[in-house]
């Protein structure tokens, strides 16, 4: 389709010590979308973006940028693509002008002072624009990678989890800087750990678990059918879930959570199920709840819905 940005079909990767890190990965993002890109640790994110930054090589797959062969145009595509990957490398002896001036010479283009000032201004970096690299904090170097993923004003900017380990009034800094790229038409991939930053931001989101694709929807969409009501019933803190009790209320998909007992409300349709007879199954194997409450699933509940784990958890110690 010529209204992507990216288009990624059965990419896989196998690494040399056998393992599958993307079994199969479909992907598109459309031209100037804000899209999401989630999911547990290890579940392949960074490899999807090392590939498309020609970092890992793929075992086999395609993709596209803007309708060119990723892999075989790649001039092409590294002068239209700003990656910023997950791990932060610098050379000690630059300072963060320097980098990007030098940034811009490897894209062919002569350094553009006025915009370099301008990203080092709103990534909060200007005043230590002339200090070695090596004196900057882990969440400076992380800004200033996201500078020099952008000096040369690239389409589609792939961003590889940018906001960790930076504090919560840089991030927000940079959400908006992101949203302001992405309003002026730029185009952006976005692997992020905080779930509310992709609701907040993101206008499709695509969920990958173990190397393959688990959702791929508009945020919109997301929202509104696949996230969908719950019971919570709160009991206490000693509360616990017997193995009878989780097999007869399985229709309602529970799940413990801080003290009590989450239940599936069923949207429309034969398959939906009330809340009183979601309440009433609840409380004749329970007992009666200290605290009822109806709440929507957010982005976060549905990504552990999915996946079946917590954001936080990690696969590596
Ligand atoms: N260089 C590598 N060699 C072998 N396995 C790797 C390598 N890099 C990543 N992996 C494995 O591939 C899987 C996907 O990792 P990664 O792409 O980093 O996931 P994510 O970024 O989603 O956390 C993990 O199981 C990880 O341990
Ligand atoms: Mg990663």
């Amino acid at each position: 389709m010529n209204d992507s940005a990216l288009q990624v079909q059965g990419l896989r990767k196998v690494y040399a010590n056998g393992k599958t890190a993307l079994d199969g990965v479909d992907l598109q993002v459309s031209k100037g979308a804000f899209h999401a890109l989630l999911g547990p640790n290890g579940a392949g994110k960074s490899t999807l973006i090392n590939i498309l930054a020609d970092i890992v090589r793929p075992t086999s797959g395609l993709a596209k940028m803007f309708g060119r062969d990723v892999f075989h145009e790649r001039a092409w595509c590294k002068r239209h693509l700003g990656v910023v990957p997950q791990e932060v490398a610098f050379d000690p002896f630059f300072s963060p002008v320097e980098v990007l001036r030098i940034t811009s010479g490897l894209f062919g283009r002569k350094p553009d002072d006025a915009w370099i000032n301008e990203l080092l201004d709103r990534l909060g970096l200007a005043e230590h624009a002339h200090k070695n690299t090596r004196q900057l904090s882990g969440g400076m170097r992380r800004r200033l990678l996201v500078a020099q993923a952008l000096v040369h004003r690239p389409s589609l900017v792939v961003l590889d989890e940018p906001t960790a380990g930076v504090d919560v009034e840089l991030r927000r800094s940079l959400w908006a800087f992101m949203r302001e790229l992405n309003r002026s038409g730029t185009t952006i991939l976005l692997t992020t750990h905080y779930l509310e930053e992709a609701e907040q931001l993101c206008d499709h989101v695509t969920i990958i678990d173990g190397g393959r694709v688990v959702a791929d929807q508009s945020m919109r969409e997301l929202m509104e059918v696949v996230a969908g009501r719950y019971l919570y019933l709160g009991y206490g803190d000693d509360f616990e879930l017997s193995e009878a009790d989780a097999r007869a209320l399985s229709a309602f998909r529970p799940r413990v959570m801080s003290g009590g007992i989450c239940l599936r409300l069923g949207g429309q349709g034969s398959e939906g199920h009330g809340f009183h007879q979601v309440y009433e199954a609840a409380v004749s194997r329970l007992g009666i709840p200290r605290k009822v409450e109806i709440r929507q699933e957010d982005l976060e509940d549905v990504f552990i819905r999915l996946t079946g784990r917590a954001r936080h958890e990690r696969s590596r110690a």
